[in-house]
This record gives structure tokens, C-alpha cells and sequence, in this order.
């Protein structure tokens, strides 16, 4: 093996694989430190900071320094510049960098010393004792020519440092800044699709709960616990996200069984019954686009919610493992919120009864480990059962029609 093949490679060759990187990282956090860390290593610089433009300023979204790090321990460096902000202006190397979209070079902020532009380093270089030299700020400018952020590198290392940052670093960066653009944009984008799609999803479930006079409560008790009995069931993150987006919606066939039956104060008689069991059913045909891992889910919970783990439950009557896991835990976690929290048609069972009426189902209703995971969490599942529990307002005002309250539009974050 030569030299070259042992992993030296040309920095065309770097930017592709970087490239393909970007183009794979999906979670924006963690490209975010990517883009940092790989334009770091690319142009040998001591440390950078990645800022992502919000309106008329730049905020600090990464931040890297290899000599804090040495000095500090791994994790303490970050911190520094978790509340590092800089207006968009031509006061500061990276607003000014933002402000004319144009690469800012400046091999030694101290041969310009009293100039605005080291007034910023400065006061961090005072606090953390450490000393700004060569700074490169590359604007990141996405394809509708809009600066979405800005790439700041700082000291570089190596024989060349007293030159600072070379054409060849400036080019590499501007690289890599226009990559960053594209793939920062297409990871909002995807969050905001999946945001989307999950709003719309739990808009369903809410819907569905409303006509079962249960308020939007239930459905984040419910999957909070089951998160927690996912997590203690060892599903992979990947998995758990999946369970919790989908749980919401395992009554979501309730929005097709008929109000008389829906809402019945007595018993149901046998056909009723027949009739109510149906909502498994309705809920998967109302669920079946195959579409997406959380749709397939979601239908496999709302048909199989029922199911016991005795083979006793409907609509298939299906036993054990043969019950889909992420089904297997919306019911319990279901049946265990239903008895422990007030409906406005029911009181709460006593938490001892609860857990009694639990205990006696593991090996009936429901699979014996996940029994053992809820009573291993309760502590836990407490707190979840009490920071979303329903209050007595909440619950008189539930279809008070001449009340009702129109809340405010929630934020979008992206
Ligand atoms: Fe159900
Ligand atoms: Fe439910």
C-alpha cells in the first residue's frame, strides 16, 4: 500500500464524501456539527462556530475549539458559546460576512486591533484566555440566494498559521458552506413535513377522542406511557419515535361507531358490542395507506389494541408475540389510563385497585414483561399520570358549547 491509498486524499476527493455525508444526515443537529467539524478538519483550523441566521441575527447552533477542549475536557468547550449571538451587521466578522454575502478573511485580528470587527473576539478571548488570530467567515447561501447562516473558522493550525487561512482553505470552505446551505434547508424542509404529517395525524386522534368525551389528555397519557414501556422494552430510537407518533391514534375507528352506542351510559347488549368492537377495524381501513413506518404502525395499533395476550381479545383474537409489540404496550398503556384518570362520565379507580386490576391481567390481557416494565417505571408513570392529569374545568367544559374557547395557533418552530 502507498502512501496515498493509507487515507490521504485530495480535497476534491474530501468535499465529495463530505458532500455525500451532508446529503445522508437527515437530524439537523447533528449535520450541523458535521459541517463543523469536517470544514474544521478540512482547513486545519483550531476551532469554528456555525451560526444559523434568525431574521436580523446570527445564532450559534455549533461551536468547536479544539484547545478549550484540551484545556477543559470534552462538552465544557461547547458550552461557552451556547449563548453566543451576533446581529447581522458590519459590526462583527461573521455579521458583516452575513450582511454582503461575501467571504471575510482576515489572517491576524490583531494587526488590526482597535478596528470594530475584533471587538467581539476580544471580549471572548478575555473571559476563556484564549487568543483569536486568523479568522475565516464564509456566508452559507442557499439556492434562492438567501444567507441562511454563516461558517466561521478560526486559528489555523499547523506550519501555515502564521499566514492564516490560504486561498485553497477559502475555497474549500465556500465548498462546503454552499453544501451546508442546501442540505441545513432540506433538513428543515423534512422536519417540517414530518411535523406536518404529524400534526394532521394527531388532529385525527383528538377528533376521535372528542366524540368519546375524552379530552386530547388521554392521548399524550397514553403515549407517554408508552414510550416509557417502549423504552423499557429495549425498542431502538428509531422504533420508539415510531411508537409514540403512532399510539395517538389507536381509537382513531371510534369517529365511525354511531353516538348511541358511543355514548350509552349502560351496558352495551351483545349486538352493540358487536358494533363498538368494530372501531379496530374502521380505525386500520381509516389508517391503511402504507405510506409511511408511522401509518403502518399506527394501523397495526388501532387493529390490534384489543387484542389480549391470552389469545381472548378482538377482533382477531390473536395470542402472545403473534400480537404486534407496539400493540401489545398501547394496550396496556390504554387500559391503564382509562382506569386511572376521571372521564366526565366515570371516576378514577383508586391507584392500588389499578395497579391490582393490572397485575391480574399480566398473563391474561396483557404480556407479563410489560406488567413488570410499568410497575419497575411507576414513579414515572406518576408524574406523567398527574403533569397531564384532567382537571375538574377541564372536564365541566367539555362540550360546553356556549363556552367554547378559541386557543391561539401554536408556534412554528421551523
Ligand atoms: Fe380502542
Ligand atoms: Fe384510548
Amino acid at each position: 500500500m502507498t502512501g496515498n491509498e493509507t487515507g490521504a486524499s485530495s480535497p476534491f476527493q474530501q468535499l465529495i464524501r463530505v458532500g455525500i455525508a451532508l446529503t445522508s444526515t437527515q437530524d439537523l443537529s447533528a449535520l450541523l456539527t458535521l459541517i463543523l467539524s469536517e470544514a474544521r478538519r478540512m482547513v486545519d483550523a483550531d476551532a469554528g462556530t456555525l451560526y444559523v441566521r434568525e431574521g436580523a441575527m446570527l445564532r450559534a447552533v455549533a461551536a468547536q475549539c479544539r484547545t478549550l477542549t484540551e484545556r477543559l475536557g470534552d462538552g465544557k468547550a461547547e458550552t461557552l458559546f451556547d449563548s453566543l449571538a451576533v446581529p447581522v451587521s458590519p459590526n462583527s466578522v461573521c455579521g458583516s460576512a452575513a450582511l454582503t454575502k461575501e467571504v471575510v478573511n482576515i489572517p491576524d485580528l490583531h494587526a488590526i486591533e482597535g478596528a470594530r470587527l475584533a471587538a467581539c473576539s476580544a471580549a471572548f478571548d478575555r473571559e476563556h484566555g484564549y487568543t483569536t488570530r486568523a479568522v475565516l467567515a464564509v456566508p452559507m447561501i442557499d439556492p434562492e440566494d438567501e444567507v441562511i447562516g454563516v461558517l466561521q473558522l478560526i486559528n489555523k493550525r499547523g506550519p501555515l498559521q502564521q499566514a492564516g487561512f490560504g486561498e485553497l482553505d477559502v475555497r474549500i470552505s465556500l465548498a462546503l458552506a454552499s453544501q451546508a446551505a442546501v442540505a441545513i434547508r432540506n433538513a428543515r424542509l423534512t422536519a417540517q413535513l414530518r411535523r406536518a404529517h404529524r400534526d394532521a395525524l394527531l388532529g385525527l386522534s383528538i377528533a376521535a377522542e372528542w366524540r368519546d368525551r375524552a379530552t386530547a389528555k388521554h392521548i399524550t397519557r397514553v403515549t407517554e406511557y408508552a414510550g416509557i414501556l417502549g423504552l423499557a422494552m429495549g425498542l431502538p430510537d428509531g422504533e420508539l419515535d415510531l411508537l409514540v407518533q403512532a399510539s395517538p391514534m389507536h381509537d382513531v375507528g371510534k369517529l365511525g361507531i354511531p353516538d348511541a352506542i358511543l355514548h350509552k351510559p349502560g351496558k352495551l347488549d351483545e349486538q352493540e358490542r358487536r358494533i363498538m368492537e368494530t372501531h379496530t377495524l374502521i380505525g386500520a381501513n381509516i389508517l391503511n395507506s402504507g405510506a409511511s413506518a408511522v401509518m403502518r404502525m399506527a394501523r397495526q395499533i388501532a387493529l390490534y389494541h384489543h387484542e389480549k395476550w391470552d389469545g381472548s381479545g378482538y377482533p382477531k383474537g390473536l395470542r402472545g408475540t403473534a400480537i404486534p409489540l407496539c400493540a401489545r404496550i398501547v394496550a396496556l398503556a390504554d387500559v391503564y389510563d382509562a382506569l386511572s384518570t376521571r372521564r366526565c362520565y366515570k371516576e378514577a379507580f383508586a391507584p392500588e385497585k389499578v395497579l391490582e386490576i393490572v397485575r391480574q391481567g399480566a398473563g391474561a390481557h396483557f404480556q407479563p414483561e410489560l406488567v413488570d416494565a410499568l410497575l419497575a417505571q411507576l414513579g414515572r408513570i406518576y408524574e406523567i399520570r398527574d403533569q397531564f392529569g384532567d382537571t375538574q374545568a377541564e372536564l365541566d367544559a367539555f362540550r360546553d358549547y356556549a363556552n367554547i374557547e378559541l386557543k391561539e395557533p401554536d408556534e412554528d418552530q421551523y
